[in-house]
């Protein structure tokens, strides 16, 4: 591991819980969300659907990445409306060093992330925690004027990137205990306590997924993908969606749209990516056989679009030769091969107003603006990542889940039927055979691309002139929104000289992975997670970190030394909230 980047140490049940209970008896928010942020259903509008044979409240959620890594995360997506999780991927190689930083979204999106950076055990650990605390959350009666009726949720599994690792017993230990979650799930209830203790025996499906996607990323070689599937499907009795990479399109067709279309001249395609990848003939020759296998076996093949795009590393932020390009261009990549591969499977994929087929999910460049238009293409689920890494964070996934609501209330569309419907009809009276050939040539047009160009995109972010400091700044809350993990705390300052700015900001060094997200959208020049005190909750891992930082304990805050900010955090951490719980934390 690389020494300088400490690896996550995921907090235990009952320490989330008491941070839940204290921050929303304090200022009515969960994990900094504030409850006005969460989602609620708009009455008369139902977007309930189906996704992987689940019936699930809402047709949206986190894409596999940086938000469905951890139990907190899971949780966030939850009360912002999420209703699927593309649970982070999974894969054999799970001591990776990733490099840092790994996340650049100042404009369009890059990272350099691989799969999940936790071990295969802890993985299994956060999944099932985030399914017992999201039940306890839906079930938590304070919350529910916010939440209203949530109704149910799905997690899907998302794993990479060969047959070898994923036949290997390590990988099946981890695909088994979510399978058969019961005794997993039941020890941790002890955890549930204090004013959740009511709810320690809340109903949990101990099936925590039944589909999975293949991530076909990372050299996942194309000649195996098919073994891939027909292993999850016949040894682990799951679903399976392949999630096909924008490469499919070809780099002539990439080219046309990312430079010369959209603008982005300046980013450089990475040919041997195009010619590693899965290619198109064989993709519809796979597709083919991998639907007749899906049908002899009674389960479910689905298909996914798209994973991020290989372009070489130009920008100088993250290391290394290769970054993976996300965000608005990915979009319009995305739905171009969307297009054709409808075009190319006719009547095969389950799109529009079709309820048999292919299911086709989405992920490339959804925000809060295409989301509606782009859930009437009928895809199931539409996914987000790079969106929810900008400022306002999960709560971006509201503002879309109430955009939508608003427009189908406005055209009178009671559900994603009829949603659906409206969307295949304005279609035809266009001139288009159907929604997604409509979305396509739409953004062929100037004013339908307009908005994913390089120059719609490139904004300049706001900077001040002005050094970081561990207290006082601007007091934006962006490192708090934009931090995936949920690992900066806001503190209102209230009169407490020498400090002056309204909150304070600290970091809980256990849940940071130095991801940089943070650093891009600080408007002062500095790195919040390394300015800002950095807290530990946990004695183990302030020892194991070589005591940087400070532990706060019931008693004090502990520093390696004596320390004028110790004593301001521990003013700070005093005030009423989760830190100092009544459990002695
Ligand atoms: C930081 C980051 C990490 C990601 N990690 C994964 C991953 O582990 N597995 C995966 O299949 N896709 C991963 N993705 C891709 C996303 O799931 C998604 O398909 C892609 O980013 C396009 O959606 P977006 O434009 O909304 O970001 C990641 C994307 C980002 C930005």
């Amino acid at each position: 591991m690389n020494p300088r980047v400490p690896p996550l140490q995921p907090w235990p049940l009952d320490r989330l819980l008491a941070r839940v209970a204290q921050e929303w008896a304090g200022d009515k928010s969960v994990f900094s969300l504030a409850g006005r942020r969460f989602w609620k259903a708009e009455p008369g509008v139902d977007l309930s659907c189906d996704v992987g044979g689940r019936r699930v409240a809402t047709p949206v959620g986190p894409a596999a990445g940086p938000h469905t890594q951890m139990a907190q995360n899971l949780a966030l997506g939850w009360l912002a409306g999420a209703r699927t999780f593309e649970l982070k991927t999974v894969q054999i190689l799970d001591q990776l060093d990733i490099p840092r930083p790994c996340i650049d979204m100042e404009h369009e999106g890059y990272n350099v992330e691989w799969s999940q950076e936790l071990t295969l055990e802890q993985s299994l650990d956060e999944y099932v925690k985030g399914w017992l605390l999201l039940a306890v959350l839906r079930a938590w009666e304070p919350l529910r004027a916010s939440v209203g009726e949530p109704g149910d949720h799905a997690f899907e599994l998302s794993v990479g990137y060969d047959l070898a690792g994923i036949r290997s017993d390590r990988m099946a230990m981890l695909i088994d205990g979510l399978r058969q979650a019961g005794p997993r799930l039941d020890a941790m209830r002890a955890l549930i306590s204090g004013p959740f203790a009511h709810l320690r025996d809340v109903a949990a499906d101990p099936v925590i997924v039944s589909t999975a996607t293949l991530s076909t990323f990372h050299g996942c070689p194309p000649d195996e993908i098919e073994a891939i599937v027909e292993h999850l499907m016949t040894r682990h009795g799951l679903d399976v969606t392949v999630k096909l990479n924008p490469t499919l399109l070809g780099q002539e067709t990439v080219a046309a749209i990312l430079h010369d279309r959209l603008g982005y001249g300046q980013v450089p395609l990475d040919a041997a990516a195009f010619a590693g990848d899965l290619q198109w003939d064989r993709a519809l020759a796979m597709i083919d056989r991998l639907e007749s296998f899906a049908r002899r076996e009674g389960r479910e093949f689905g298909l996914k679009l798209t994973n991020t795009l290989v372009v070489e590393n130009h920008r100088g932020v993250m290391p290394g030769d290769k970054a993976y390009l996300s965000g608005p261009p990915l979009h319009v990549l995305a739905v171009t091969l969307l297009d054709r591969l409808n075009a190319a499977l006719p009547g095969r994929l389950r799109l529009g107003e079709a309820t048999k087929g292919i299911p086709v999910a989405f992920s490339a460049g959804i925000d809060k603006d295409n989301l509606a238009s782009t859930v009437g293409l009928g895809l199931l689920p539409v996914t987000v990542c790079s969106d929810l890494l900008r400022p306002g964070g999960y709560g971006r996934l509201a503002q879309g889940l109430r955009s939508l609501s608003r427009q189908m209330k406005k055209s009178r569309a009671a559900d994603l039927a009829a949603w659906r419907a409206q969307a295949a009809r304005a279609a035809r009276a266009d001139g288009h055979d159907d929604a997604v050939a409509h979305q396509a040539a739409l953004l062929a047009t100037a004013g339908g691309f307009a908005r994913y160009t390089a120059e719609a995109v490139r904004e300049p972010l706001r900077e001040v002139d002005h050094d970081l400091e561990m207290f006082d700044c601007l007091a934006c809350g962006n490192c708090v929104t934009v931090c995936p993990n949920n690992a900066f705390l806001a503190v209102p300052t209230g009169v407490r000289p020498p400090l002056k700015s309204r909150s304070q900001y600290l970091v809980l060094a256990e849940l940071c992975n130095e991801c940089g997200n943070c650093v891009t959208f600080c408007p002062e020049r500095g790195a919040p997670y390394l300015v800002k005190p950095r807290l530990y909750t946990d004695a183990a891992a302030w020892e194991a970190r070589g005591r940087e930082g400070m532990l706060i304990t019931d008693p004090g805050v502990t520093t390696a030394g004596a320390d004028e900010a110790a004593s301001l955090v521990d003013a700070l951490t005093r005030q009423p909230g989760w830190l100092r719980d009544d459990t002695g934390r």
